[in-house]
């Protein structure tokens, strides 16, 4: 559909979506697009999804009208876990260039060509400069990526196939994006950053309308999803509100809930000190590399959505998020990204502190593949078991433990 304007999500101001936007003019703030959803309750009915297309682009009415870039992106399984009858894993490392970031870059890259632009730049932890490219590739735009030095080693390899101008950061992604935005408008970039750009977001929400729709309509109690930026979560909540404003759902939400890395927490130290915004961490380290985002854009967004929907913000150490991973492929035959699996080390704090009970609903997300990751787990199985030398009557890394 036409999106009506950009909408700031700080100030309420509104901007024409007729020309590349970045963020707020006034206050920085990220834009949302809007759409006249009025209009379309009663036309867009959920039964219209019938024998569409497999992808995101099945849901073509709340997204902008352009041709889309496409990959084949979204429509990933909701597997029901094996071990436990209310778990569902949704498996985002089934989309293109394996993780969810090929949602919003689908997105991204189809604004971009339908604006004419030529040449985009972001900063990236990985997956989202390895999605850029391959979307830019099959768009035919020039893509400059910026990543830390020691990105997971498939991210650069892929973006450079891709074609895309990758360079190399001593430091975080937070060192990348001043990189972007140094050069950017000299060198004549568009700059995609995770919620500096409206419509990653657009794809990202997708995975809101498909967690309704492969539950029948009947959101989960819960949804825990690892957050780096907080694309994946903002979009999701976005899409439960649009999904009510077209009759689809009703007024309830699941608790939403954030797993990040302990060795890079900002919002979950926030959301524990009750603030409304998080703070620079500082020394952020941890092998599950979309998690290591120091300071999150949107983070007034994320706290504002736990609040909301009565979530929590939980984080999980890597040997925990490894001991995950082999239990989930030991288990589920699902080998799932570190970031992913960090949601079900955050799924069974949560049980068994009492915050879920074993009879709710809760999907748990998996974002990527581990595929991408060979190289990190290598090494963190190395640092794992030498810190298990260390402290002698604790092993972990064969799956962590106990039941759900
Ligand atoms: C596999 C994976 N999971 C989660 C994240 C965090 O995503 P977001 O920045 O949307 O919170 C990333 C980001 O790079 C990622 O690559
Ligand atoms: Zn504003």
């Amino acid at each position: 559909m036409q999106v009506s304007y950009l909408e700031c999500t700080r100030c309420g101001e509104h901007l024409p979506a007729d020309r590349p936007q970045n963020v707020c003019l006034k206050d920085a703030g990220v834009l949302f697009p809007r759409y006249d959803l009025g209009a379309l309750k009663g036309k867009f009915r959920r039964e219209d999804l019938r024998g569409r297309v497999a992808s995101m682009w099945r849901y073509a009415e709340v997204l902008p009208d352009a041709a889309p870039v496409t990959l084949g992106e979204g429509v990933t399984p909701m597997l029901r876990s094996r071990e436990c009858s209310t778990v569902y894993i949704k498996d985002e490392g089934l989309n293109p260039t394996g993780s969810f970031k090929a949602r919003g870059m689908s997105a991204a890259v189809t604004m971009a060509r339908h604006y004419g632009l030529k040449k985009l730049a972001v900063p990236s932890a990985g997956n989202a400069g390895g999605a850029l490219a391959a979307y830019a590739a099959a768009a035919g735009i020039e893509a400059h990526i910026f990543m830390p030095k020691d990105v997971p080693i498939a991210n650069r390899i892929e973006s450079e196939y891709f074609g895309a101008h990758v360079t190399l950061v001593d430091g975080l992604i937070s060192d990348c994006a001043r990189m972007v935005s140094e050069r950017k408008e000299r060198e004549g970039w568009f700059d995609v950053s995770t919620l500096k750009e409206p419509f990653r977001i657009e794809g990202k929400k997708t995975m809101g309308y498909e967690v309704a729709e492969q539950l029948d309509w009947k959101l989960p109690e819960a949804i825990v999803y690892p957050t780096g930026g907080g694309v994946g979560m903002i979009g999701m909540w976005k899409a439960f509100e649009e999904m009510q404003q077209l009759g689809w759902i009703g007024s309830e939400r699941p608790k939403m809930i954030t797993v990040q890395a302990a060795g890079c927490a900002p919002i979950v130290r926030a959301w524990e000190e009750g603030k409304g915004a998080s703070e620079m961490w500082t020394g952020a380290e941890t092998f599950a590399a979309g998690l290591r985002v120091p300071k999150a854009y949107a983070d007034y967004l994320i706290l504002d959505i736990l609040n909301k929907s009565g979530g929590a913000a939980v984080s999980a150490t890597d040997d925990e998020i490894l001991g995950a991973v082999r239990h989930w492929a030991s288990v589920e035959g699902v080998f799932a990204a570190p970031e992913g699996a960090a949601s079900l080390v955050a799924y069974r704090k949560l049980l068994a502190n009492g915050f879920l009970r074993a009879e709710d609903t809760v999907v748990l997300f998996n974002t990527g593949t581990a595929y991408k990751y060979l190289d990190m787990m290598q090494a963190q199985e190395k640092t794992t078991l030498a810190s298990q030398r260390n402290a002698p009557g604790t092993r972990n890394i064969g799956g962590i433990i106990g039941p759900y």
